[in-house]
């Protein structure tokens, strides 16, 4: 019965196809500028030099998290990316760092050791939970709901000495690839505002990609931290399932196989802060299973090659991104050594009907008109014209969820032999290279013709670690970059990676000025 799953995503294919020029139109001369970066000494430092900086007293924390409240005060008004903000209280936690450090007896090390992030600003998306900042997560019902303690993540950071400034937007339910709510409205794109920064971690994303913050926090169960880190030219890292406590994260399904797709990780602007955030982030255990500070011999690592999937249901990926995948395997092979393992996972070709009827397996997804006995086809009907409670984009969730649920086969048995040969094949050496999504962001309200995942949910599904590298900006000034995938555990080998990345492709780039 997949062949309902089959038409309906080859005609999004042809509406795509019809309704870009439309898009592009509508959004003609609507675009804004962010105003450029003062405090550049400040804000082009990586989060692993500040907190050293920090430490050795050479810069002030109070100084830092002046210069980031800045730069959120000027970016925000265009970018709209934030819920709620806590400034004072971060600017009192950034005095007491200083007042800290002047009589702490503690050695440089033992701070290093025991207070990694010590006096180092850090944004946190809406749903992780910050102690009596807003939990609403863009459902009308929940306004003015505030979480009661810190998620157990933000609480680690903050014991770690991060300096929490705010919580960021996320779409309805934190369940869409755009960033847009009836309470919050709109979050846009650094690098043209006219484009979505993605989701659901889109305020994360736009934040870091206009150097609005350093370090974030964001959850990914289909993508949620890749794409935005792709659509505004920062990096990500969605760990391996059950290292980073969950605990705290709204909405969080009963189902325990919800441990495996949902993961919380770190957004940053610089790829050596991956490392840093990840050795903060992951429960105590894990983190020495995981030997995340391990270095990495590139030339023990097997690369594989995905340029693009091939299938009927799958839109083209742009050249540019292309490029970028064929660019990095060679850059890795050619001149950093790695190998390169030629080998077609063909079973990915599939993923959008192997890995999404893995996911609508999940039993108990957090079901806002249930909570609000609201039914399904007036809601749809109302969305469509802007009429509902519940945005388009939700109905939108839902919609494709009952497609998975009713009419796509069962699909446990590829699944586990797609599982199996990955795995197989990975090994503890093994990366895949390949597109972390189809092409860079589009405008807003253009995901429903954009079949935008499969690239995405395969890591989620498969219970994989995978990072998103930015590689520069395509002809457009928008950002591009590749997707790094490991074997279960070898978190590192993504970290290493990225690393070799930013060299080679220089990393995050400022958005554009105002010609
Ligand atoms: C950015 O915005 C302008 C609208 O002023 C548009 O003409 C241009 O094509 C946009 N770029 C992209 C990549 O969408
Ligand atoms: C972090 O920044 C410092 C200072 O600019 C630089 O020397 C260092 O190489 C950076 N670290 C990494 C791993 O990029
Ligand atoms: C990259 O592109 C070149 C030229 O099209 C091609 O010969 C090469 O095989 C590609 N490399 C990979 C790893 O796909
Ligand atoms: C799907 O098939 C597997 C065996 O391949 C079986 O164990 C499982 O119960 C089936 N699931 C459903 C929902 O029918």
């Amino acid at each position: 019965m997949e062949i309902l799953l089959t038409i309906l995503l080859v005609l999004t294919r042809i509406l795509d196809f019809i309704t870009e020029p439309f898009f592009k139109c509508a959004a003609k001369n609507k675009r804004l500028y962010l105003p450029p970066l003062k405090n550049e000494d400040i804000l082009k430092i990586n989060a692993t030099e500040l907190a050293k900086k920090i430490r050795h007293k050479k810069i002030s924390a109070l100084e830092v998290c002046k210069a980031y409240i800045q730069r959120i005060k000027d970016v925000n008004p265009i970018l709209n990316a934030i819920v709620e903000d806590r400034f004072r209280e971060a600017l009192r936690e950034a005095k007491q760092v200083d007042a800290y450090l002047q009589k702490t007896s503690l050695t440089l090390e033992e701070i290093e050791k025991f207070k990694p992030l010590l006096g180092v600003p850090v944004t946190v998306k809406e749903s992780c939970g910050v102690k009596g900042l807003s939990l609403c997560c863009g459902l009308l019902s929940r306004k003015g709901f505030t979480a009661q303690t810190d998620g157990e993540v933000v609480a680690k950071i903050k014991s770690c000495g991060g300096i929490i400034l705010l919580v960021s937007t996320t779409p309805e339910l934190v369940i869409s690839w755009e960033t847009w709510s009836h309470v919050n409205g709109y979050t846009n794109n650094p690098y043209n505002t006219t484009c979505t920064p993605g989701g659901s971690s889109g305020g994360e994303g736009a934040l870091l990609g206009s150097a609005a913050s350093l370090v974030g926090i964001g959850s990914d169960i289909a993508g949620s931290l890749r794409l935005p880190a792709l659509f505004n030219g920062v990096f990500s890292h969605k760990p391996t399932p059950k290292v980073v406590a969950l605990k705290g994260h709204w909405p969080l399904g009963e189902d325990p196989k919800y441990q495996q797709f949902l993961v919380i990780g770190p957004l940053t602007r610089y790829a050596c802060d991956l490392r840093l955030m990840m050795n903060v982030m992951c429960n105590d255990k894990k983190c020495a299973e995981l030997k995340i500070s391990e270095r990495v011999d590139l030339k023990q690592i097997n690369i594989f090659c995905i340029e693009e999937l091939h299938d009927i249901t799958q839109p083209k990926v742009s050249d540019s991104i292309k490029k970028a995948v064929n660019e990095s395997v060679k850059y890795l092979t050619e001149i950093k050594g790695c190998k390169l393992i030629k080998y077609n996972f063909m079973s990915f070709n599939k993923a959008m009907y192997i890995c999404g009827s893995e996911l609508y397996t999940l039993k108990d997804i957090p079901d806002a008109l249930k909570w609000e006995n609201a039914n399904f086809w007036t809601e749809l009907v109302l969305s469509i014209f802007w009429k509902s409670r519940f945005t388009l984009n939700l109905m939108y969730a839902y919609v494709i969820q009952k497609i998975y649920q009713c009419f796509v086969g069962n699909y446990t048995a590829k699944y586990e032999e797609m599982k199996q040969e990955v795995l197989e094949k990975l090994g503890d050496n093994g990366v895949i290279i390949l597109p972390t999504s189809i092409g860079p962001a589009h405008k807003h309200n253009q995901m429903f013709f954009k079949n935008i995942y499969a690239y995405l949910i395969l890591a989620n599904a498969l219970g994989l670690p995978a990072s998103a590298v930015p590689c520069g900006l395509d002809t457009n000034g928008m950002p591009i970059g590749v997707q790094v995938i490991a074997a279960p555990y070898q978190d590192r080998l993504c970290l290493a990676v990225a690393e070799e990345l930013e060299r080679h492709f220089g990393g995050w780039v400022p958005p554009p000025k105002k010609k």
